[in-house]
């Protein structure tokens, strides 16, 4: 069974949507056995609760240092027994340390056709609010691994969806989140059976 860290900071839609793949069969050989949020307020950890999944806290407020708090999520993930670790709405820079101790057993959702509208400054509405600012007829949703840059990493999955007229940045990201759900759950099936047979 290879364990799975779900880093989450906000409503955790795309945790629901790994929690219900699981449960409902679509990701064989797989279980959550922790979620992590920098968010104290995040929605995420009540949903996290509600599955029964053990939840932790690490942000700033419960560990001011960084190195500290490095060593509180390296803790948490290696208490975890954590296989593969999945971003999903997690609004940190992962340390590098962590980058550098779970290489390529790192996944990240991002809401854009990576390489367009990604990195430093590119999360949420601001995401879709530029591809409207843009003009694009087409957006999506990437999973790519993560790597010590910010949504750099080599792209495992990506999916368009249609910018629709009189689109506002609210109505495309409903449109996008609901392609992240669906290509999350597929990027970590191909990952939980590429390391359940012998790894990367
Ligand atoms: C999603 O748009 C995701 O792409 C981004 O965070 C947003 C919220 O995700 N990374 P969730 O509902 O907390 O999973």
């Amino acid at each position: 069974m290879l364990n799975i860290s779900v880093l989450v900071s906000g409503g955790g839609t795309n945790l629901q949507a790994l929690i219900d793949g699981i449960e409902g069969g679509e990701i064989p050989g797989a279980q959550i056995c922790r979620v992590i949020s920098g968010n104290p307020e995040a929605y995420a950890l009540q949903r996290a609760k509600k599955h029964g999944i053990p939840a932790k806290v690490i942000d700033k407020g419960s560990f001011p240092d960084k190195n500290e708090r490095t060593g509180a999520l390296l803790e948490a993930l290696k208490e975890g027994k954590t296989d593969l670790i999945v971003l999903a709405g997690y609004m940190n820079v992962l340390p590098q340390k962590i980058v550098r101790e779970y290489r390529d057993r790192i996944i990240n959702i991002h809401p854009s056709l990576i390489p367009k509208y990604c990195g430093m400054g590119f999360y949420g509405k601001r995401v879709h609010q530029a591809v409207l600012d843009a003009g694009e007829t087409v957006s999506g949703a990437t999973v790519h691994l993560v790597d010590e840059g910010v949504d750099t990493g080599s792209v495992i999955i990506q999916k368009e969806v249609p910018v629709l007229p009189g689109d506002t940045a609210d109505s495309l990201a409903g449109r996008v989140l609901a392609t992240e759900h669906e290509i999350l759950k597929e990027a970590v099936n191909r990952l939980v059976s590429q390391l359940s047979s012998g790894g990367i």
